[in-house]
């Protein structure tokens, strides 16, 4: 039975922090301790194997395919593109009543792996050509430890061909637009007229318009902007793709997961150490009534870390390092939170939101692009930014709609002694008592998707819509009877703060805590469904359409300039379009340490729904034991599976 969660009440495990993300670290040891770069992580490789293979020659070897590299590395520009969400026909009533309708586009999903064969020779040999070369740079008596990407993150137990299947298996056919597989290339021969792509032995490509195997140089863009003096423009960037292409960072691969052309509106992005063990349908990734699924930790905080601050204490080649730092760019943009980590597991990715983002911070992503490890220099976790985007977007929307479009009735941009009256109408005793609406239970949840013509969730509970308000309200204790937050008027709305702009940004940025009571305060007036109190009247002054600016790129709150008088149907649509769901599903995320932990691997009488394991086994000693047992139980679960991108017949390791 679905059930509602209290999601924000927050506190940070310090012994989750230490154990999981700071485990591998030698706490405090000097810096002469750390161990010797590790050149070759993967296998030690023959010389010459870095000369590329030359398909022209003779035969493409196998787990390759030739293909043409684009003309331009440069990035387009930036388009918006409406969400999913913004695609419903009765915006307005849904908005303002929570009244739905049918839903006449239906979401599809595209299903996005980014994968490196570990074992095969060529990409082994171009990784440790790469790690010996950022090693050689970093000389001197204060080396940083410089490992390269751990060897584990390449090991392999046949996990890619199984997480298809169970994609395959689990998800409606119907809402999975493509399945795309992202993998590196490298150079074929010295006329540049072809590059090589790695392609999975078992893959058969044949069928395009469904699976589509994509390489790094097909979605690696660079800004011009950031293209070096020296580069010479004219070849279109290809002088900064042959230094960073391949890449062997998860994250700078990751980073250009926008660039992807064609993708569906929302992308379900894997690893391929991730599974869904279940039947599942739209709900549980999104559906346009209440937007996209996103599955957070609320129990773990990341901070933010502009760059160059002190590293002390973190797991330089772990992901917290570019949690931080992403987190740094979110606090510029609206204000300093500790955000939470996001579940690890397979990530929901609202696209439009996604390449939005991308385009706001598009130097910090290219940045990342060129980041061929780890831990060396600021990196932009995409994913974790693409959500977080999405939900200080909304809560953003929210207050500009109320302070700038309502609030100032006839959009001068001033407040009247009168609508400073309303401003604050309600807000006077600085109580503001809390309480879940009606209108977000599982009940009415599920008949307004019925009314949309949408599947309930099959394993996913919505904790937490967005139309709930804002979810790191810190002020609150929501699972007390007397749930409340208090606003000051004299601090939220000092009376010297007479534009509208100075109120919507101090209280939405400056002091945040404004903000979020007051959203709270808003949800509560609009009644037991929609966000009514939050819109200006359908009447309001509203510049013609065609002067409709286009979504500010700024990264710094302070350098946004929000217009008044943009009417009724922009706040509908703003709000709309970065609509979301928390949820929780049944998931679990395996690290294999010791060979035993295989049994804690998900049985038939302990079943999850989302899954991602691990291999993070510290001594080479059981490595053959457990590629046996991982083997063993991914046959168990797909052993009868054949998906049709399987060639017949061959070897399937
Ligand atoms: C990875 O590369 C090795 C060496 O070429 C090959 O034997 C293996 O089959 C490849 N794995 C996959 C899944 O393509
Ligand atoms: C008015 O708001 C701005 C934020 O835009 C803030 O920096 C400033 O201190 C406020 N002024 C007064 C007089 O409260
Ligand atoms: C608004 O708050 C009051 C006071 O707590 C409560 O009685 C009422 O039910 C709330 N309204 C909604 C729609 O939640
Ligand atoms: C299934 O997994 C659970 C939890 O990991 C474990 O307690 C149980 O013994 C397992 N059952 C079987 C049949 O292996
Ligand atoms: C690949 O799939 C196509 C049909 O989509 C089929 O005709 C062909 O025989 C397959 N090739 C292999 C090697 O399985």
């Amino acid at each position: 039975m679905l059930r509602r969660r209290n999601v924000a009440v927050l506190l940070v495990s310090i012994t989750c922090l230490g154990v999981l993300f700071f485990r591998s670290l030698p706490a405090a040891a000097p810096i002469d301790k750390y161990p010797p770069p590790r050149l070759h992580a993967v296998k030690p490789v023959v010389e010459n194997t870095l000369v590329p293979p030359k398909p022209a020659n003779g035969k493409t070897p196998d787990g390759w395919r030739p293909f043409k590299p684009p003309d331009s590395y440069l990035l387009k520009p930036f388009v918006v593109e409406p969400s999913l969400t913004q695609r419903l026909p009765c915006l307005d009533s849904w908005v303002s009543q929570g009244k739905p309708c049918v839903a006449t586009e239906r979401g599809t999903v595209d299903a996005v792996w980014t994968w490196v064969n570990g074992s095969e020779p060529i990409l082994a040999a171009t990784r440790n050509a790469v790690v010996a070369e950022a090693t050689a740079k970093l000389q001197g008596p204060r080396r940083p430890p410089f490992r390269g990407a751990r060897s584990t993150h390449f090991r392999e137990h046949g996990e890619m061909i199984n997480s298809m299947r169970s994609v395959w298996k689990s998800m409606p056919s119907t809402l999975v637009n493509k399945y795309i597989l992202l993998t590196a290339d490298v150079s074929a021969d010295d006329t540049e007229e072809l590059r090589l792509g790695s392609v999975p032995i078992w893959m058969n490509t044949s069928q395009e318009s469904r699976l589509q195997v994509l390489h790094h140089s097909e979605v690696f863009r660079v800004p011009e902007t950031s293209l070096p003096e020296a580069d010479n423009r004219a070849n279109k960037g290809r002088e900064w793709r042959d230094r960073y292409v391949p890449s062997f960072n998860s994250l700078a691969i990751e980073s250009q997961l926008p660039n992807i052309p064609q993708l569906a509106p929302t992308v379900f992005y894997l690893n391929d150490d991730c599974f869904i063990l279940k039947p599942v349908s739209e709900a549980d990734f999104e559906t346009p009534l209440y937007g996209p699924v996103f599955r957070i930790q609320f129990n773990l905080g990341v901070k933010g870390k502009s760059p160059g601050s002190s590293m002390m204490g973190v797991d330089k080649e772990g992901e917290w390092p570019g949690l931080q730092y992403t987190n740094w760019l979110l606090d510029e943009r609206f204000g300093k939170r500790e955000r939470r980590y996001l579940h690890h597991i397979a990530k929901v990715l609202p696209v439009p939101i996604m390449r939005e983002a991308a385009a706001i911070w598009k130097e910090e992503v290219s940045q990342t692009a060129e980041s061929r490890f780890r831990g060396h220099g600021p990196q932009v976790n995409m994913v974790f930014l693409t959500t977080w985007y999405t939900i200080e977007k909304h809560r953003e929307s929210l207050l500009y709609s109320f302070i700038m479009l309502r609030a100032d009735a006839n959009a001068d941009g001033v407040f009247s002694p009168a609508e400073r009256r309303t401003l604050i109408n309600g807000l006077e005793s600085g109580k503001v008592s809390f309480s879940l609406r009606e209108g977000g239970s599982p009940h009415w949840i599920d008949v307004n998707l019925q009314r949309a013509g949408l599947d309930s969730p099959k394993e996913t509970e919505y904790d937490w819509l967005s139309s709930d308000g804002y979810p790191l309200i810190a002020t609150l204790k929501k699972n007390t009877p007397d749930a409340h937050c208090t606003i000051d008027v004299a601090v939220c709305f000092p009376a010297g703060n007479a534009t509208s702009l100075d109120v919507f940004r101090r209280v939405a940025f400056e002091k945040g805590e404004c903000g979020d009571c007051l959203i709270s305060h808003l949800i509560n007036r609009s009644g037991p469904t929609g966000l009514a109190a939050f819109l200006p009247p359908s009447g309001a002054p509203s510049v013609p359409s065609d002067e409709i600016p286009t979504l500010p790129l700024e990264r710094r709150w302070k350098d946004v300039v929000f217009r008044s008088g943009m009417g009724r149907n922009y706040a509908v649509n703003m709000i709309h379009r970065y609509n979301y769901v928390i949820g929780t599903s049944p998931m679990q995320f395996l690290e294999l340490r010791q060979v035993k932990d295989v049994r804690r691997l998900p049985n038939v009488t302990n079943p999850v729904a989302f899954l991602a394991v691990n291999d993070d086994l510290r001594s080479p000693l059981g490595v053959a034991q457990l590629d046996l047992d991982m083997k063993t139980w991914y046959a168990q679960r797909w052993g009868g599976v054949r998906a049709w991108w399987e060639k017949e017949g061959a070897k399937k390791d």
